[in-house]
């Protein structure tokens, strides 16, 4: 029913692309479009692959409608059906079938601008910066941890939300500066809170979310969850059966790319290869096989 899409081309004005979200602007409210493209080191690669927005999609809502106990989120529905689309946009907008099962309406948040990371393992960025400096984000961590190591307990370590460049990790008084220090610590209990619920809920399902990334913001002075959370291109999922404590774990989802981009001798800069077919199927593959094991649900307006 559905079909890949690649960009999409909606008569509304455009709140932004990501890359790999489209998002319209509806006033007080957004349209998020999980489009099918994907990033690896950073560059989208010039290949969608087939199903991987309805997967990023359907992940998020599933994750909103689960942790909205734990902390309020922007979510207001899921598009499921046209009827849905057509009461959610202003009249004359075209009102594309691709948007079916990898769209949502949400309310428009003042988005608080700190990147809210949280660790339950040590991986990328935070292991390079504890074998070289024995500290997490500039704090003194536990002495002879191994790469992939879950830690004591999960701890926070927000970063800015750089506009170009790099993200660069704050401390706590900087946080406090930012955003003032009760909203820097409801950011850091309500992160640490969605991030165990989660991390719980996905153990019992073979699923281990190393670490992940909340943003938040304010409607009428409360503070919400806003953008995708706990997706596999905001987190790290591992697969629980194929852990093992000092290397690095393969990719629940984004491994077949990888590897073959590894392999391929591409230098990460841009503009990516174009992936050989194979790899495409087998990526699409495991991004559904991640959504249903996660949810155990089907995976909704599936291409083939
Ligand atoms: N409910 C919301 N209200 C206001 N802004 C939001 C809301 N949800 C998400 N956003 C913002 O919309 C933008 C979505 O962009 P998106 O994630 O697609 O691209 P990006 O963050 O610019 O780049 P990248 O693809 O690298 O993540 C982000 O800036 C995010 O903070
Ligand atoms: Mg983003």
């Amino acid at each position: 029913m559905s079909m890949t899409l690649f960009e999409a081309d909606l008569t509304l004005p455009l709140f932004g692309r990501g890359k790999v979200r489209d998002t319209y602007d509806l006033g007080d409210k957004l349209l998020i479009v999980s489009t099918d493209r994907l990033s690896a080191f950073d560059v989208v690669l010039p290949d969608p692959i087939p199903d991987k927005g309805l997967v990023l999609n359907q992940i998020s809502c599933f994750w909103f409608e689960k942790t909205s106990q734990v902390m309020p989120n922007h979510l207001i529905t899921p598009i499921d059906t046209l009827d849905s689309l057509k009461q959610h946009l202003p009249p004359n907008t075209n009102l594309p079938d691709y948007l079916l099962g990898r769209s949502m309406i949400t309310l428009k948040a003042e988005r608080v601008s700190v990147e809210c990371v949280v660790r339950g393992y040590i991986s990328g960025s935070a292991w390079a910066e504890y074998k070289q400096a024995g500290t997490i984000s500039g704090t003194p961590a536990p002495k002879g941890l191994q790469e992939s190591q879950e830690l004591p307990e999960p701890i926070f370590t927000p970063t800015t939300k750089a506009e170009a460049g790099h993200d660069e990790p704050l401390s706590e008084k900087e946080t406090e500066n930012l955003v003032g220090k009760s909203t820097a610590r409801e950011l850091e209990e309500k992160s640490l809170a969605v991030y165990q619920h989660a991390r719980d809920y996905a153990q019992g399902r073979g699923i281990i979310i190393a670490d992940t990334k909340f943003e938040f913001g304010f409607v009428d002075g409360k503070l919400i969850l806003i953008d995708e959370i706990l997706t596999p291109d905001s987190s790290r999922f591992w697969n629980s059966d194929q852990y093992t404590i000092g290397r690095s774990q393969p990719s629940l989802d984004k491994q077949p790319v990888r590897d073959w981009l590894a392999d391929s001798g591409w230098n990460k800069e841009p503009p990516a290869p174009k992936l050989p077919p194979e790899v495409i199927k087998a990526t699409t593959l495991r991004y559904v096989e991640a959504y249903q094991r996660l949810t155990g649900r089907k995976l909704q307006n599936v291409s083939s």
